[in-house]
C-alpha cells in the first residue's frame, strides 16, 4: 500500500506533492516558445466563435467550482470577457441567459459529477458551446461537451482535491491567454511575460514543498481550534475559499472564507480572544485595505496568521502574530502557489487530529446523484 503511494503516508500527501509535475504535464505542448502564445490545438472552438462571445458561464462542484472563481479572475483580466460563477445544482434552476454567444465552461475532475453533467445538457439545449475541463478523458462530462481542454493530474485517489484543482488553474491561464490572443486584449509581450511566470510555477512549488515544516508546526496549534476564519481580497479571497473547504473536509475544523472588507459587516462580531484568522496577503493593489481588515481583527484578540512574499514579512509582523511566506509570482497567478501553503495546512491539522486523512467521513470522491 505504502509503494502505491509513491512512499508517503497518505494520497493526499503525494498528490500534493505531484502538482510540479502535473503544472508541466497540464503545459506540455500548449506553450509555443518560439512565438510566445497559448496554443490549445484540441479546440474546435473557432476564432470566429470565440471572437463572438458575449458571456461565459463557469459551472462546477466543490473544488471545482473553486477552481472557477480563479478562472474567472483570470479570463477577466486576460479577456475582458463577463464571467459568471454557477454552481452546478443551482444553475439550471435559476434559469441563466444562455444564447448562442455564451460560452459555458464546466470543470470536474472525474467528469461524472451528475449536477455538472446536467447544467452542460442545460446549457447546450438553450444552444451554448460547452467547453469541459476535465482530468478522465474518456468520462461522461468529456463525451458530451462540445470541446474539452484535458487536465493532466494523473489520477486523483484522495477524496480532497489537490492536483486536480491546480491543474485546471493551469488550465484556466492557458485558455485565458488563447481567448486573449484571439480578441487581441493583450501584447505579445504581456502574454510572454505571463506564460514565462507560469513556467516558472513548478519550481516554486517544489521550494515551497521543501518548507512544509513551518506550515505542519502551524497546523498543529490551529487543530486545538474549534473555528476559525480565513480573509484575502481579490484572487486571495477566491484561494480562502479554497483554503477553508479543503480544512473542513478533512479535518472537520469549522471555517469560514470571507472577502476581508466584508468581516466588519456583522461577522466581526464572531472574532473573539485567540480566534485564528488566517489572512492570504498577496495582491498588492490591496495589499493596506487587508491590513486595515487585520487591525480590526486583531484589536478584538484574534490570533493572526498572514501569508504573504518574504519581501512584506518584516512589516507584517508588526501587526500579525505568524507570517508564512510563498514564492514570488505574477498576482493573476498567485493562486497556483498560495493554495500549495493552504492545502499543507489542512493536510496536517487532519493528521493532527488523527483523522483519516484520504477518506473523510460522509464525502465521496466523485457524486454521480443530483
Ligand atoms: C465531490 C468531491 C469534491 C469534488 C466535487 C466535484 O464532492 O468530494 O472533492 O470537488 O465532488 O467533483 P468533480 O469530479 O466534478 O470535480
Amino acid at each position: 500500500v505504502t509503494a502505491e503511494k509513491g512512499g508517503y503516508e497518505h494520497f493526499m500527501l503525494k498528490e500534493i506533492h505531484e502538482q510540479p509535475r502535473a503544472y508541466r504535464d497540464t503545459m506540455l505542448g500548449r506553450i509555443d516558445h518560439a512565438n510566445h502564445q497559448a496554443v490549445l490545438p484540441e479546440l474546435k472552438l473557432s476564432a470566429e466563435q470565440i471572437k463572438n462571445i458575449r458571456n461565459i458561464q463557469i459551472v462546477a462542484c466543490g473544488t471545482a467550482y473553486n477552481a472557477g472563481l480563479i478562472g474567472r479572475t483570470v479570463i477577466e483580466q486576460f479577456a475582458r470577457i463577463p464571467v459568471e460563477n454557477d454552481v452546478a445544482s443551482e444553475y439550471r434552476y435559476r434559469s441563466p441567459i444562455i444564447t448562442p454567444e455564451t460560452l459555458v465552461i464546466v470543470v470536474s475532475q472525474s467528469g461524472e459529477t451528475a449536477d455538472t453533467l446536467a447544467a452542460l445538457r442545460e446549457a447546450q439545449a438553450n444552444g451554448a458551446h460547452v467547453l469541459a475541463i476535465t482530468n478522465v478523458v474518456g468520462s461522461s462530462i468529456a463525451r458530451d461537451a462540445d470541446d474539452v481542454l484535458v487536465t493532466l493530474a494523473g489520477p486523483e485517489i484522495a477524496v480532497a482535491s489537490t492536483k486536480a484543482y491546480t491543474s485546471q488553474l493551469i488550465a484556466f491561464y492557458l485558455f485565458g491567454l488563447y481567448l486573449a490572443q484571439v480578441r487581441g486584449t493583450m501584447t505579445k509581450e504581456e502574454v510572454a511575460h505571463v506564460l514565462a511566470a507560469m513556467e516558472a510555477l513548478p519550481e516554486q512549488v517544489e521550494a515551497m514543498l521543501g518548507q512544509a515544516d513551518t506550515i505542519k508546526s502551524y497546523a498543529e496549534q490551529i487543530a486545538k481550534h474549534k473555528h476559525l476564519f480565513f480573509i484575502g481580497r481579490g484572487q486571495d479571497y477566491a484561494v480562502v475559499q479554497e483554503g477553508s473547504l479543503k480544512l473542513k473536509e478533512i479535518s472537520y475544523i469549522h471555517s469560514e472564507a470571507y472577502a476581508a472588507g466584508e468581516l466588519k459587516h456583522g461577522t466581526l462580531a464572531l472574532i473573539e480572544d485567540g480566534v485564528p484568522v488566517i489572512s492570504l496577503i498577496t495582491q498588492e493593489a490591496v495589499m493596506e485595505k487587508t491590513l486595515s481588515n487585520i487591525k480590526e481583527v486583531k484589536a478584538r484578540g484574534a490570533e493572526v496568521l498572514a501569508i504573504s512574499y518574504e519581501e512584506h514579512a518584516a512589516e507584517l509582523l508588526k501587526s500579525v502574530d505568524h507570517v508564512i511566506v510563498i514564492p514570488k509570482t505574477l498576482p493573476v497567478l498567485t493562486a497556483a502557489l498560495s493554495v500549495v501553503t493552504l492545502q499543507l495546512l489542512a493536510y496536517y491539522a487532519s493528521l493532527a487530529l488523527g483523522h483519516d486523512v484520504d477518506k473523510p467521513r460522509n464525502l465521496a470522491k466523485s457524486v454521480t446523484v443530483e
